[in-house]
């Protein structure tokens, strides 16, 4: 642990699935595949583009495999898409996605709630999982969701973070994120968490997702960069969250994120500018104002000429 910010981080797009989830209305493929190139002409290099759950828990992503077929492949682009079973990875391997994601939830109530099952059942469906992946080249990530809080149980004790990433690292996965599904994060249980798995599983490296329910996701991700963490999940214009969570509000946003990261130095490879311009697009396909603030405000190298603004004293 140092207070130092990496040089370099890698920002994961997730406002196509972990936002258009929460959406009432299906956005077309077409719209979505709109936004994904766009992002990727911005400099986004990393997606999870898509979720391949039952399509009656989430009719928003029905179209999960269309999306995949029709997307502009680049080799520099990695293309994630989330499984929750066995037929949500042979869905996912079937449509070449470059990583699957499978997830299960640190607390029981919030996994019966999300996959209708129990942790333990969740754990076999990780194992089967590893078995369909394992040789295929394909990237096996996993997630924990509510990882630092869950709405219905309260607090996450560290020690169950610790057991299911030890299983998982025990079945081979390359990584796994840390979920913050209702933005119960806060900068101490990020350290404590990020700093058990650094030292107790170095074979996993950490990706932090964080909601900015309660205000603080931005402070969360300079605690993860002091932690030395250099992978994080965020979503345009801060769309996001969880269906099967009460109280879950949108995704850290990409655009303040990287605004963020680039006045700390750290490097996305992101141009902001592109991004912000960008972030229009979903306000004007969902039709209501994102919670984004640079996107409105504008950098903070943003500059008005002086006749932009009333002045206090009558005439200048
Ligand atoms: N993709 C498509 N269809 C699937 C599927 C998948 N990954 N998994 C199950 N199904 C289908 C089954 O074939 C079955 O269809 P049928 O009724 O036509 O025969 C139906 O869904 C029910 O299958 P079952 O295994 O009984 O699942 P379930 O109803 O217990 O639901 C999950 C379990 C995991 C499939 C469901 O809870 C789910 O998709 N959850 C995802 C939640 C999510 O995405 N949360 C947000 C991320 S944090
Ligand atoms: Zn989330």
């Amino acid at each position: 642990m140092s207070n130092t910010y990496p040089s370099r981080v890698t920002i994961t797009e997730v406002g196509l699935r972990d936002g258009l989830q929460m959406e009432s209305q299906f956005v077309p493929t077409e719209q979505k595949l709109k936004l994904l190139h766009a992002l990727i002409d911005a400099g986004v290099r990393r997606f999870e583009a898509t979720s391949f759950v039952s399509p009656r828990a989430v009719p928003q992503l029905a179209d999960a495999a269309d999306l995949l077929r029709q997307v502009r492949r680049r080799s520099d682009v990695t293309l994630a898409a989330l499984a929750p079973n066995a037929k949500g990875i042979e869905r996912a391997l079937e449509a070449k996605a470059d990583e699957v994601v499978v997830f299960i939830s640190a607390s029981e109530t919030h996994n019966r709630k999300n996959l209708n099952r129990s942790r333990a059942r969740s754990l076999e469906d990780m194992r089967q999982a590893a078995d369909l992946v394992r040789g295929t080249g394909v990237h096996l990530h996993a997630a924990i969701a509510v990882a630092y809080g869950c709405p219905f149980e309260g607090g996450v004790a560290l020690q169950e973070v610790e057991r299911l990433a030890s299983s998982f690292a025990e079945l081979g996965f390359h990584g796994i994120t840390l979920g913050d599904t209702t933005g119960m994060a806060t900068p101490r249980l990020v350290r404590e968490r990020v700093d058990m798995l650094q030292r107790k599983l170095p074979q996993l490296p950490v990706t932090l997702h964080f909601h900015n329910t309660r205000g603080i996701g931005l402070v969360n991700v300079v605690e993860g960069l002091k932690c030395g963490v250099t992978s994080f999940e965020s979503s345009l214009g801060g769309i996001g969250g969880c269906p099967f969570a009460p109280g879950a509000t949108g995704n850290i946003c990409t655009e303040d994120t990287v605004h963020l990261l680039h006045e700390l130095g750290v490097e996305t490879g992101i141009d902001l500018g592109a991004l912000c311009g960008v972030a229009t697009e979903p306000e004007n396909l969902l039709g209501y104002a994102l919670p984004g603030q640079v996107m409105h405000a504008g950098p903070r190298s943003r500059r008005y000429a002086a006749d932009e603004a009333l002045c206090a004293g009558g005439s200048a």
